[in-house]
């Protein structure tokens, strides 16, 4: 990652746009479908804010934030349900914090939203938001964190556990992993024991199995921090891809958690809808792969990667592969890759129903499949007369 900027509004990079679209298409819907169905307040809380605006100015996320939700509060109109929306602010800068107080005094006295803003580091300022919103940490309210900082510093896994214990929270996160393995090289000159003890929340980092591999290491790293995520963190599902600097080398991830299907559902179609600016990176080969491979070309490549990665030889429940899908690839949903799987006889029955049933004796809707059972390897692509697909 390229050094913070000193001054207090500094120029929106390409990727710092694109992160803030996938921001803002993300909370549109999550104020716009849980404003309609939740009668208890919401909380959001943004660790990292920011000034609110950038030298070109473009709005900075606390502005789309508080813009997304008076946009839902007011086309949702009668079928709003929700009570208040509060946010919370948390800027350690203090010119920064001043600009962003006056970009949000006019956002103020909109009804229906409490707005707060903490000029403290954002560790420090959990401990004051957490005891001040004790009842978004133990109930169902929705609770949404968005932690932007600039490289690896300035959160802990303990905050990220603390936000995730609720059944209804939801975290979106910078993850520098790049910077990370900066550091582990560096060592002790660079504090590495205690920035992956803070990042990991203890040493189970230690377990990874470094190479000489750069790359490799720092995917490594992110695939142990979301191991974490959904493991000690308590996500049920995890999303990362990899944010393209400007001149098109690999820069850092953008990390979603959550516990519902349907909020990754949603975060990804919000980074869909900036495919452009994204790449997806496959977290254990490396491999990059646009968003929206619509292409049946493209989607035929896959079903073979991920058929010999994740299928071959299995018997696999439709849910598990559905979250595997959504969780590891790009596509949102597993039904282009088991159709040409199953045209390439990888498919060797199905369970609907409680009966097992062989492809291609009745047209599968493969939503409706319980389990699927897969052969050890599919049959070569068909190549037509010219070598085309
Ligand atoms: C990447 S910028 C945030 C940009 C903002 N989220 C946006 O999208 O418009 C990171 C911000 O975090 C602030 N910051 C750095 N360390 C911090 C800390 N420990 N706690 C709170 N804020 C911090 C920086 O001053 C900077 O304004």
């Amino acid at each position: 990652m390229s050094k913070p900027p000193k001054e207090p509004i500094w120029p929106a990079r390409e990727h710092t746009l694109a992160k803030i679209a996938i921001l803002d298409a993300y909370l549109n819907a999550w104020f716009a479908i849980l404003g309609r169905s939740v009668k208890s307040d919401m909380l959001y809380i943004d660790g990292f804010s920011g000034p609110g605006v950038y030298a070109g100015g473009q709005d900075g996320s606390p502005i789309v934030a508080v813009k997304a939700a008076h946009k839902a509060r007011c086309d949702a109109g009668e079928k709003w349900t929700a009570k208040t929306i509060r946010m919370v602010f948390v800027e350690r800068d203090s010119e920064r914090f001043d600009i962003l107080q006056s970009r949000l005094a006019i956002h103020q006295r909109q009804p229906n939203l409490s707005i707060q803003c903490i000029n403290k580091a954002f560790a420090s300022a959990f401990d004051e938001i957490r005891r001040q919103h004790m009842d978004a940490f133990t109930s169902s309210m929705p609770l949404f964190a968005f932690l932007d900082p600039f490289g690896v510093k300035g959160t802990t896994f303990n905050i990220l556990q603390e936000i995730l214990s609720s059944g209804t929270s939801e975290v979106f996160l910078l993850f520098d992993a790049d910077g990370m393995e900066r550091i582990r090289v560096a060592g002790g000159a660079a504090g590495c024991e205690a920035v992956f003890g803070a990042v990991f929340g203890g040493p189970s980092w230690r377990e990874i199995s470094f190479t000489d591999d750069i790359k490799s290491n720092s995917r490594k790293i992110l695939a142990a921090y979301r191991e974490q995520l959904r493991g000690r963190a308590g996500a049920k599902f995890s999303f990362s891809f990899e944010m393209r600097k400007d001149n098109g080398a690999s820069g850092y991830h953008l990390l979603f958690a959550t516990k519902h299907i349907r909020g990754l559902e949603k975060m990804k179609e919000a980074m869909r809808a900036v495919d452009k600016n994204f790449i997806f990176a496959d977290g254990q080969t490396g491999q990059k792969i646009m968003f929206g491979p619509d292409n049946n070309a493209v989607a035929a490549v896959d079903a073979e990667t991920y058929f010999n990665k994740f299928c071959s030889g299995k018997r696999i429940r439709y849910g598990d592969i559905r979250s595997w899908v959504l969780q590891e690839t790009p596509y949102m949903r597993p039904d282009t890759l088991l159709t040409e799987m199953s045209h390439r006889h990888g498919v060797d029955s199905v369970i609907i129903g409680g009966k097992v049933i062989a492809p291609g004796s009745k047209l599968v809707r493969w939503s409706e499949t319980e389990t699927i059972t897969f052969r050890d390897r599919l049959a070569p692509r068909k190549k037509g007369l010219f070598d085309q697909e």
